[in-house]
């Protein structure tokens, strides 16, 4: 026969492990990668404040600043600096880009609009927590639109199908999209050499 003692330390006990267990499911779930977030943002928008915070936009000059803009790595801030990408915020401005809005039927400023946005700068349409001090919309769709898949820290190539996100004619209409030649229109390569060894 069991003391009433021993009774309760074993209640206390289960009581403990209990509260550990959920603890720990609940701090796993945190750091779980969504399957289906495996694309490019924008688009869901079911994240905690700890996984916004943890991958958020840093901006395409700190990934210069950090890795990328190097002879070993292949500048590819300078080569992506100068590519159309860069300009497509600034883009949003023009005679044209007025015309598209008209015809969408946007009412307000492109530069401002998240319907046009979404396709023209990094993260689009996101909430300001998504963005660290250091990004920079002027700077239009930057490294991180195109190797950031949501949630995934690694290097990250995107396929056709993640192009097709913004290469669409869902909103205005635009050139046909040819994968491997518009790879090749904005090739930012490692240098072959430097592979080689890695
Ligand atoms: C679904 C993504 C997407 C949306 C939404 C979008 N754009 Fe674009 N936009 C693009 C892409 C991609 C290009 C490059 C076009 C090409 O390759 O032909 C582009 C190009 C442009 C250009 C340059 C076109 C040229 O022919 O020189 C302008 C101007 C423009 N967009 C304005 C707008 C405006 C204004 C809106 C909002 C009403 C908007 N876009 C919404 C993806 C989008
Ligand atoms: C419009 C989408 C897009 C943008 C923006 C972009 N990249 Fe890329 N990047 C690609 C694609 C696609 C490839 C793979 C090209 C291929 O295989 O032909 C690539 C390849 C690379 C590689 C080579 C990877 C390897 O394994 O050798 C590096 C490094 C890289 N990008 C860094 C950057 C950096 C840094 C920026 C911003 C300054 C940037 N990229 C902006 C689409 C993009
Ligand atoms: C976040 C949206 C977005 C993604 C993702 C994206 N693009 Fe673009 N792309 C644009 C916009 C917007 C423009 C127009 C910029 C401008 O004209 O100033 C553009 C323009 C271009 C252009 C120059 C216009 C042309 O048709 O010749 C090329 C090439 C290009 N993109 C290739 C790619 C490739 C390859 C990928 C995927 C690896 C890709 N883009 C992914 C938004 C995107």
């Amino acid at each position: 026969m069991k003391t009433i003692k021993e009774i309760a330390v074993s209640v206390f006990m289960a009581f403990i492990s209990l509260i550990l267990l959920t603890g720990l499911i609940q701090s796993n779930q945190a750091i779980v990668i969504p399957e289906k977030t495996s694309g490019l943002l924008p688009g869901d928008m079911s994240f905690s404040v700890q996984e916004k915070v943890k991958y958020r936009y840093i901006g395409m000059e700190k990934c210069a600043s950090v890795c990328h803009n190097n002879e070993d790595m292949g500048f590819q801030y300078n080569i992506m600096k100068d590519s159309p990408h860069s300009n497509a915020f600034k883009i949003l401005v023009s005679d044209k880009a007025v015309r598209y809005a008209k015809k969408a039927n946007v009412k307000e400023n492109p530069q401002e609009s998240p319907v046009c946005l979404k396709c023209h700068i990094t993260g689009g349409g996101l909430d300001s927590s998504f963005f660290a001090t250091t990004y920079k919309k002027e700077d239009g769709v930057t490294c991180e639109a195109c190797h950031k898949g949501a949630f995934i820290t690694k290097a990250f190539i995107p396929k056709e199908a993640d192009c097709l996100k913004c290469h669409n004619d869902s909103i205005h209409r635009m050139h046909h999209f040819n994968f491997r030649e518009n790879c090749e229109k904005i090739a930012h390569p490692r240098p072959k050499a430097k592979l080689k060894e890695t």
